[in-house]
């Protein structure tokens, strides 16, 4: 080791890091529509290969005012993690509900390969997923979408739908209307039709698709029985913790049920207000083929989503193809590395007579 390169890590102990800002860069680059479709080929490569995957229902840490979650899986290759909380009052406080970050790791050798903010990921991934499970089950030519709860996520799984299952028509409702002119004004920008709305039951009204994507810590009631009409397609965003739902009981004994996978599902889902055996379809199934879809145009299809550990996995494989040749990212000196990787104490010592970090670099 020369002085110069003194303390200096080579180049596998530097994990590229993608902030916030170089997020937002990457997603610019082609805009939110192009990204979710692709990223949403990723999730769908990888719920076809369901099996392959290491899975556990996510590890939680519930407190009064909400929850901090970890989501693991692996497989043969990688393994990652997701870091999430959802914290309902948050927003009322001038934070956000959610926010996250991410690893990626190789299996081979356990170093990280990624680390990434997944704030903004997590909205584009929990939205890619719902258009992809939308292109399932949807009604075919479905034109108009209503939207109940108009928060961080709601833009996203707009574009998302259009992108993926050609809605264009949104019918908006929040119980704040601060939240749902700012929707309004954001989505306008994009082009879509809007209605805003007085009420929930105003919003369903001729809506083929009903997504609800509600904060609140509680067993809320966002969609009574008599606002879902035959054929609609429900993509319930907003329960997903113990004691958090969206749905009345009675829709749900309406409705073909899909789920990421059950034995999370069944936990934080509106299923939760289910018996454990009520029975549910697994969405990977249907993307192979191995499981029936939408089976008529008067059926009720509801993808209970919680959000799955393998779509972050997803989402952190597609992030790190595009930053893999160093764009997009910064290099983080985060793995310990001396030259001999038995002598720990030995680089700490020699740190000691290093000169302070940046002196080689004005040397140079
Ligand atoms: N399933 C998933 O994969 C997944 C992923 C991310 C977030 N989420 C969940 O989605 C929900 C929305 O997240 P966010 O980041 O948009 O939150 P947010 O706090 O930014 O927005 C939530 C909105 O819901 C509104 N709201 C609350 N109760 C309502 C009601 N009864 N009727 C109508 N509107 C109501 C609030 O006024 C707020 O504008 C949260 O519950 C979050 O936990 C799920």
């Amino acid at each position: 080791m020369t002085t110069s390169t003194f303390l200096q890590p080579s180049e596998t102990a530097l994990l590229p890091f993608v902030s916030v800002e170089n997020m937002m860069r990457l997603v610019n680059t082609t805009g939110a529509a192009v990204f979710m479709g692709e990223l949403a080929q990723y999730i769908e490569d990888d719920f076809k290969r369901w099996p392959e995957f290491d899975k556990t229902p996510r590890v939680a840490s519930h407190s009064r005012d909400g929850v901090i979650e970890l989501m693991p899986t692996a497989d043969a290759e990688n393994y990652g993690f997701k870091y999430v909380n959802g914290h309902p009052k948050n927003q009322r406080e001038g934070y956000q509900t959610v926010t996250a970050f991410g690893v990626l790791s190789s299996v081979a050798n356990g170093y990280p390969i990624l680390l990434t903010e997944m704030t903004v990921l997590t909205a584009l991934r929990t939205a890619a997923t719902s258009a992809l499970v939308g292109k399932y089950l949807a009604p075919k030519n479905a034109e108009v979408m209503a939207m109940i709860g108009n928060g961080a996520q709601c833009e996203f799984q707009a574009v998302a739908f259009r992108e993926m299952c050609g809605i264009n028509r949104l019918r908006l409702f929040d119980i704040d209307p601060a939240a749902t002119r700012k929707a309004a004004r954001n989505l306008a920008a994009q082009g879509f039709e809007i209605v805003t709305c007085a009420s929930g039951e105003e919003a369903t009204e001729g809506a083929q698709v009903i997504t609800t994507c509600t904060a609140d810590k509680q067993n809320a009631t966002v969609l009574t029985d008599n606002m879902v009409g035959a054929g609609v397609h429900i993509n319930a965003i907003g329960g997903d913790c113990p004691g958090k739902t969206e749905l009345h009981r009675d829709i749900l004994m309406r409705s073909k049920i899909f789920v990421e996978y059950p034995e999370q599902t069944r936990i934080e889902g509106e299923i939760q207000q289910l018996t454990a055996d009520h029975p549910v379809t697994e969405l990977w199934q249907v993307m192979t083929g191995a499981a029936a879809g939408r089976q008529d145009d008067r059926q009720i299809t509801l993808f209970d989503s919680v959000g799955f550990a393998i779509e972050d996995f997803s989402a952190l494989r597609f992030v790190y193809s595009n930053v893999r040749n160093g764009a997009f990212c910064e290099k983080l000196d985060m793995l310990a590395d001396p030259d001999d990787p038995r002598d720990l104490f030995g680089m700490l010592e020699r740190a000691k007579s290093a000169p302070p970090a940046g002196i080689e670099n004005m040397a140079v």
